[in-house]
């Protein structure tokens, strides 16, 4: 099980401190939560940002695009990033699926694509063996420190069992309130990417928090 660390409510004053400590606590990846007050009712941070981190650190960096035309701003963030991720709900209405898929792709990265709670997982099939991370959403996205929504656990089985049926190597990353209560059933339903901000960030031990993650009984 991998854990990825969402720096979105860390401690901004001290970031390099918090990326160097999640790192030495021994974090898979960090997760860049971007935002764009549009696809989402909040705002976070851009390029300057990962920039600076990607400057700090060698984890693999993916970001995470909550905004509407993702394929105007995938250029901006794939230098940067190991890998993009953006949402079906703002790219499939338009048909740009495909487009944002190319431009991650064409640059060598790991493309995934995000679906939100209440987005019917079939939306996402027809992908299965375009992308290389499937990120369901456990909370709606905007913010940090939700509850963490239990459907989502039937989502995350279903979609395990679709990527199976064909032969997809996708891997599922789950976002939203994950910790280490829900992670062994989150593991259970075939998440291998477990993202985690506030039980990390908020934990008195982010080696104990990540450790819970990972391999929680
Ligand atoms: C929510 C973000 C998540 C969030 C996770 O919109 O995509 O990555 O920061 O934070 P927690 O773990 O606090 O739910
Ligand atoms: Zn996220």
């Amino acid at each position: 099980m991998k854990v990825a660390a969402s720096i979105l409510n860390c401690n901004f004053l001290h970031l390099a401190q918090e990326i160097k400590a999640v790192e030495a606590a021994g974090v898979d990846a960090l997760h860049l939560d971007v935002m764009d007050g549009h696809f989402v009712p909040n705002l976070s941070f851009g390029v300057p940002i990962l920039k600076s981190v990607r400057k700090i650190t060698n984890l693999p960096i993916i970001s995470h695009l909550m905004v509407i035309k993702p394929e105007d701003l995938i250029d901006k963030f794939i230098n940067d990033s190991d890998g993009v991720v953006f949402h079906i709900e703002a790219t499939e209405c338009l048909d740009h699926t495909s487009v944002c898929l190319r431009q991650i792709h064409q640059a060598r990265k790991l493309a995934g694509i995000s679906l939100n709670p209440e987005t019917p997982i079939e939306s996402v099939f027809k992908y299965a063996n375009q992308v290389e991370e499937i990120l369901v959403m456990s909370v709606h996205p905007g913010f940090g420190g939700q509850a963490f929504i239990p459907e989502s656990i039937d989502r995350i089985r279903l979609i395990k069992k679709h990527l199976a049926s064909v032969n997809s190597k996708a891997l599922i990353a789950v976002d939203g309130g994950v910790n280490g209560k829900n992670a062994q059933r989150l593991k259970e339903a075939g998440v291998d990417i477990l993202i985690a901000g506030t039980s990390i960030f908020q934990a008195p031990s982010y080696k104990q928090a990540i450790e819970e993650l990972r391999c929680s009984k």
